[in-house]
């Protein structure tokens, strides 16, 4: 089964093609292609919407061609079309899934929509075997902060989220106070290793009793300790604040997994989405999970942060089980899994 998967929900604009065995559903990545246009958003240290969706609207046909080049493969030799439905970006959305259905439309090729966050929850299965069922996956990325029950294919339990900044939102305004460019995740881990994550004491918000987080009020306390430092920033100054916010995020991501995983009893732990690629968030989960003899499954970094490639697995694993989107599909910034 050939599919071609299109995810353009933030600001990236990527299409992949998969090739998946019959039974036993491995997939086979043929192509995943992913343009970034972090450039065009860097000089605002954030995401502008409508500039997203103009640049996906230039870029989606250019990326298709080249995604669809590998296996020289008309888009009549596909098996079906996959692509992100939500959530994300309404402007962005509307352009990956306008397409998706003309593709599907003129070429008679079966459609499926998909969720974002089941793709990030899927993209342990890219690259091998992956975590039996149940397992819980933390998402952590620009948009979410999530953790999830996945008890099967399809069946995703919510156990908690952020209830204001996702943890990638949070590592980006910071790296902006910082006067680091965009996105500032890879920055401040970069710059963290050789900070003292001990030298400023930042906030830990644990919400006991809830599998919920919140990263606000850590954003506020760097904001006012950088408030009564001497301009411009030294390198030491900025380093010990990349350190010590990078402590106070990574301590509520890995202890909120060891509650998910002692409440749920499951043994397999999955990181997925963008913020999963950073090194010191992946040694804190590695020893967190061997503390607790429980398998730990994180994706290599290209299928941690936004790519076609993980909505193609939720693109088969819905066709598989007859979930078929019509010409009705239709996007939504706030789609719930
Ligand atoms: O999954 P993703 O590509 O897009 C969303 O669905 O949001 O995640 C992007 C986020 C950004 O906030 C970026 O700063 C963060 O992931 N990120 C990192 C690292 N690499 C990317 N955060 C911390 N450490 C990293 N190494
Ligand atoms: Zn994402």
């Amino acid at each position: 089964m050939l599919i071609l998967a299109i995810d353009t929900s933030c600001d990236d604009t990527s299409a992949s093609l998969v090739e998946f065995h019959e039974e036993d559903g491995r997939p086979r990545i043929l192509s995943n292609v992913i343009s970034s246009q972090s450039e065009i958003h860097a000089k605002y240290g954030g995401i502008v919407p409508e500039l997203a969706s103009r640049r996906h609207n230039e870029l989606i046909w250019p990326v298709v061609s080249e995604a669809m080049a590998v296996n020289k493969t008309p888009l009549e030799g596909l098996s079906a079309i996959a692509v992100c439905m939500g959530p994300g970006l309404i402007g962005s959305l509307l352009v990956g899934c306008s397409f998706a259905k003309a593709v599907s439309f003129s070429k008679k090729i079966p459609l499926a929509g998909v969720n974002h966050l089941e793709g990030h929850i899927l993209s342990v299965f890219l690259e091998g075997a992956g975590p039996g069922f149940p397992y819980v996956c933390l998402i952590v990325s620009g948009g979410h902060t999530s953790l999830y029950l996945v008890e099967g294919f399809l069946h995703y339990r919510l156990l908690g989220r952020s209830r204001d900044d996702a943890a990638g939102e949070a590592y980006d305004k910071v790296a902006k106070l910082l006067g680091l460019g965009y996105p500032g995740g890879p920055e401040i881990d970069r710059l963290a290793r050789a900070g003292n994550p001990k030298a400023i004491p930042f906030p830990r918000a644990f919400l006991p009793g809830t599998l919920d987080f919140s990263f606000s009020g850590l954003k506020t306390a760097v904001a006012n300790f950088l408030k009564d430092q001497p301009r411009p920033y030294g390198q030491e100054l900025v380093r010990d604040v990349a350190a010590s916010f990078q402590a106070a995020v990574l301590d509520v991501l890995i202890r909120k997994c060891q509650w998910a995983a002692k409440k749920t009893g499951v043994r397999n732990l999955a990181v997925a989405g963008g913020v999963a690629s950073n090194s010191a968030l992946k040694q804190g989960m590695r020893d967190m999970a061997r503390k607790m003899e429980m398998q730990l499954f994180v994706p290599s970094p290209a299928f941690c942060t936004d790519n076609a490639a993980m909505i193609a697995m939720g693109g088969f694993h819905r066709l598989r089980a007859g979930e078929l989107s019509g010409p009705g599909l239709n996007p939504q910034a706030a789609l719930k899994l």
